[in-house]
């Protein structure tokens, strides 16, 4: 079995639809595997230039693989279905190819009105948090005990070790900064975002193969916290360029240049093979080169020094992609 894995090591938003989407149509996966997290989650990609956004369902079930939401995520039947009918309007067949685990934990109606009162650190009102805090109390409701799901339900475990050459692919959500215990709590969603939520999922740790980290020129966030530096007009202006809104929210993110440091202790923890840098053509456009580490702004002359400075933060060893291209790495 062979196992490669994208995960963010920002604070999601990073690209990593457009990463598995790519791998999904260079490499011959077996699987899809969706790690963790749930319609929190806005995936946005293109097949032959259409324009999707997913929340639950995994990217591996439009290209016709077999795709499975794993253990470590919470899904809610009323907008799995919403989701699911809206791919099929365009790709009928992804219906056969999206299976559920049998102890993925479900967002209740209840978990979704809970979060319509006032949320202190700016969820996005998906149930998550109610829907984790049920599964760890032991109360909660899982996939297998509900009737419509039946269709759709899997062991994954079995499943994933169907045969030693299966060659799965691990599709991450949210980011390492959003990380329940790495993440800056309580400003954290409530997943695990990192490689161990895919061998929580039932891989075992010798198969994990590429792990490609999605990272973006410059970094944005959604929440409450106090993130952008709204006295720098460069950060509005990126946030304009680069069309800042969550895919599931509408909601502004908040801009900021890259912490090289944030970004040093996500390489640290999550040590990837590859590490891709999207949206470097929004610092083309926006004229400008800069970083930030230990909370100090440093101005890099031009794209060479911003790249140079950025690979050397990471590490020389690492296949390091810089991507100014919104379809493709
Ligand atoms: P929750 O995951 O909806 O509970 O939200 C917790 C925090 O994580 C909030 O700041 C959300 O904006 C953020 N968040 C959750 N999922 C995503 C995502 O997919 N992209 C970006 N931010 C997210
Ligand atoms: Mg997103």
């Amino acid at each position: 079995m062979k196992v490669d894995v994208v995960i963010d090591g920002a604070f999601g938003d990073c690209g990593k639809a457009k990463v598995t989407n790519s791998l999904l149509m260079k490499n011959k996966y077996t699987h899809c595997l969706r790690f963790s997290g749930g319609a929190n989650a806005g995936h946005t990609l293109y097949i032959d230039g259409k324009k999707f956004v997913t929340h639950i369902i995994p990217i591996g079930a439009l290209h016709g693989v077999t795709s499975i939401v794993g253990p470590g995520c919470v899904l809610n039947e009323r907008t799995f279905f919403e989701e699911l009918n809206e791919i099929a309007k365009e790709i009928p067949d992804v219906v056969n190819h999206v299976k559920i685990s049998y102890n993925t934990h479900i967002v209740t109606e209840e978990h979704l009105d809970e979060e319509l009162k006032e949320s202190k650190i700016g969820t996005t009102r998906r149930g998550i948090g109610p829907a984790f805090r049920d599964k760890y109390s032991r109360v909660g409701v899982r996939a297998e005990d509900i009737s419509s799901l039946r269709e759709f339900i899997i062991d994954p475990y079995e499943v994933l070790h169907s045969s030693p050459d299966n060659y799965i692919l691990g599709e991450g959500a949210q980011g390492l900064g959003l990380d329940i215990d790495f993440g800056d709590y309580p400003y954290v969603t409530s997943s695990n975002c990192g490689v161990g939520a895919v061998v929580n999922s039932g891989i075992p740790h010798t198969a994990i193969n590429d792990v490609w980290m999605t990272e973006k020129a410059y970094e944005t966030y959604v929440g409450t916290k106090e993130f952008e530096d709204y006295s720098d007009p460069m950060l509005e202006k990126i946030g304009d360029l680069g069309h800042e809104y969550g895919a599931t929210t509408g909601r502004r993110r908040q801009v900021n240049y890259l912490d090289i440091n944030r970004l040093k202790r996500s390489v640290m923890v999550a040590d990837p093979t590859h590490i891709v840098f999207n949206k470097i053509d929004i610092l083309r456009e926006a004229k400008s080169f800069r970083v930030k580490q230990g909370g100090v702004v440093i101005d890099l002359v031009n794209e060479d020094s911003f790249r140079l400075h950025v690979e050397h933060a990471v590490g020389l060893h690492r296949n390091v992609i810089f991507s100014d291209n919104p379809y493709d790495i």
